[in-house]
């Protein structure tokens, strides 16, 4: 303990005040080299809870394994601590500060008995960008290390950037007080003296706890995604919020896409989907022949997280603050996304996906068939007459965005990129077209604000049933979801070029239950309307419910078997699924009343009013 490892006297107190309370064997103050990653990983094989793949198949590619009750992030143990109620709202379970500062430090004492304590300097955001957090992870699961360092920015280089920054030898242009946001997590299994080891240690005891205040979290008893990586979703969203808030920017669950035109014009979009809702596939789109043929064009910027704020020329812009991508593995195959096969090819991390007979992965709607043989996410032999599963819904992979094939040039530009329309879209059988637009900004923040979408294995909890996810932020924004509105309506003062706000939905469904759309790469044909609206150029007609696009307006070249017919079912309106709609929405506004901005009630008015029958 009495080795000095940093210049930054507050980050070498808090360190060893943390080793006095967790007591680990030993402390790793991580730099983020190719050989600590290796070392790590092969530990981590050593220990049972890596399996490497065949690196013929898969280099430098691990999967793990981990423990069916830590399969995803667990929102009703998610816990926003502030010094009232409603400053963290009702949609977000809040915690007293110091009640839950007491009972974590309980549970933290010795919690690391028996393993090594990792310090791990991190960056959320390219290190130059004005909105770039240092974040110190303090953890002992190797595992969240090694996809860590695919996740952040993170190493020797960000803690000497902190150094600078605290010895006074560089200014700190970031905004926000803390000097670095203190991440506390534990897997909550320590080890007593000649106890062996699980695989995937845990407990079912969770708190994934965030203290608004002072910019802190703490994260007990998960070794899983968003609960155990906290650059993510704790920090760079929930944290993030409150942040952002106060400086006037905006930390978003967002997608940021480049589109190129065969003009050789590139737009930028942002869209919030909520989560296991197509981000990533979106991101990564890949245009189909016939708008490839022509020169379309797209490349990503990031697949689940903007930071977006008010650039000097008057436009919104953004960056990810992520370097990698945590992204839902079943489903994604060399047709529905080939650019996330590629960036997965190498250098890897899967959890919870199968494991095929020659080691590699698989998992459900990786290929038409399934292999006659794998080994499940829990370990057991698996045919294809299992009647379960062969990988968790949930599971997912962790990839390097700078293996990404179409990652955007301008990804790392500390300057982001400017978005020209805003995307927000759900999971709905029914009542949501395939695409609107707003009227405006006002009209577009109702639309997030109302967004629904049926629940997916993203989270525990009921799969499939309708929940408003406001801009797909109902588990990620950190402060009262009302004040959240209000923000969005603040931050349109802030701009001269307002970009365009719509709303799409690739998943409603015909009676008898099958998809209506193609989507995927098809819905480069929605983009394409949605750019040209940005633009001025496409045309449109005024509905009830904003402006959509006639089927002239919208190109079907080279989409077989789509008629018109098709074109207007999937874009149907129908006004009885729009009261009912108007109804249920009804229920988040009374929930958040006393927040609530008029604006919104107003909109709602307005909508009631279109929905009337002359
Ligand atoms: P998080 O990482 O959880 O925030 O989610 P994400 O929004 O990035 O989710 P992702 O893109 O991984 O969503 C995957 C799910 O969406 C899979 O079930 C896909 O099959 C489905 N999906 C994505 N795009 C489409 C589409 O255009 N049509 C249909 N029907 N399903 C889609
Ligand atoms: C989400 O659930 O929205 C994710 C995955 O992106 S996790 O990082 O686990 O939250
Ligand atoms: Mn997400």
């Amino acid at each position: 303990m009495n080795t000095k490892n940093t210049s930054c006297t507050a980050l070498q107190e808090w360190v060893d005040k943390v080793e006095t309370l967790v007591t680990p064997t030993d402390v790793v103050w991580c730099d983020g080299s190719q050989e600590e990653w290796d070392g790590l990983a092969q530990q981590l094989v050593d220990q049972g809870t890596f399996i490497r793949l065949n690196p013929e198949k898969r280099p430098n590619s691990f999967l793990a394994r981990s423990e069916p009750s830590d399969v995803a992030r667990v929102e009703e143990r998610t816990f926003i601590c502030t010094k009232r109620p409603d400053q963290a709202g009702p949609t977000n379970q809040w915690a007293d500060p110091i009640e839950m500062r007491d009972l974590l430090t309980g549970k933290f004492t010795g919690s690391m008995a028996g393993r090594t304590m990792y310090v791990i300097p991190f960056c959320m955001g390219p290190m130059d960008s004005p909105l770039a957090k240092i974040g110190i992870q303090i953890t002992d699961s190797p595992y969240v290390v090694v996809n860590m360092r695919i996740m952040a920015h993170m190493g020797s280089h960000v803690l000497e950037r902190l150094e600078k920054e605290t010895d006074g030898t560089l200014e700190k242009k970031r905004d926000g007080h803390a000097q670095f946001i203190k991440c506390m997590h534990t897997v909550g299994a320590p080890l007593a003296e000649g106890q062996e080891d699980v695989p995937w240690p845990c407990n079912d005891d969770k708190y994934i706890s965030h203290f608004v205040d002072t910019r802190e979290i703490m994260s007990y008893g998960s070794g899983y995604g968003g609960n155990a990586l906290l650059g993510k979703k704790c920090l760079a969203l929930r944290i993030a919020s409150n942040i952002a808030r106060e400086h006037k920017w905006m930390a978003e669950h967002m997608l940021i896409l480049g589109l190129h035109a065969p003009d050789g014009s590139k737009t930028y979009v942002s869209a919030a989907f909520p989560s296991a809702c197509g981000k990533t596939n979106l991101a990564m789109l890949e245009p189909p022949k016939s708008y490839a043929d022509k020169g379309w064009k797209t490349s990503i910027v990031g697949d689940d997280i903007a930071w977006l704020w008010p650039h000097e020329d008057g436009k919104l812009h953004a960056i990810n603050p992520e370097t990698g991508f945590f992204g839902v593995a079943p489903g994604t195959n060399w047709e529905s996304n080939r650019i996330a096969m590629e960036s997965m090819a190498e250098n890897a991390i899967f959890t919870n996906v199968a494991l095929t007979d020659d080691g590699d992965i698989w998992w459900e709607g990786m290929t038409k068939e399934a292999p006659a043989h794998l080994i499940d996410w829990k370990g057991n032999d698996w045919t294809p007459d299992s009647k379960t599963p062969a990988a968790h819904p949930n599971a997912r992979f962790t990839a390097p965005a700078s293996q990404c094939p179409t990652i955007d040039p301008d990804w790392q530009n500390p300057d982001g990129v400017p978005i020209d329309g805003i995307i927000f879209g759900g999971r709905r059988a029914t009542t949501m077209p395939l695409v609107y637009q707003a009227y405006n900004w006002s009209h577009g923040v109702y639309i997030g604000a109302t967004m629904g979408s049926e629940m997916t294995a993203a989270a525990a909890g009921t799969i499939g049933k309708v929940r408003r996810d406001p801009m797909a932020m109902l588990p990620f924004c950190g402060y009262n979801m009302g004040d959240y509105f209000g923000h969005w309506y603040e931050m349109r003062s802030k701009l001269t070029h307002l970009p365009r706000f719509f709303h799409v939905n690739w998943f409603r469904k015909t009676e008898e239950g099958k998809f209506m759309w193609p989507g995927f790469s098809e819905n480069i044909r929605v983009l394409e309307w949605i750019i040209d609206r940005c633009k001025g150029n496409a045309a449109g007609h005024e509905t009830q419910i904003g402006w959509t696009p006639d089927f002239q307006d919208f190109n079907t070249e080279g989409l077989e078997n789509f008629t018109q017919e098709d074109f207007d079912r999937v874009m149907k309106f129908d006004t009885r699924e729009w009261r009912s709609e108007v109804v249920s929405q009804g229920e988040l506004f009374i929930d958040l009343y006393d927040h609530l901005p008029k604006e919104l009630i107003f909109q709602r008015e307005l909508l009631a009013a279109r929905l009337v029958k002359s």
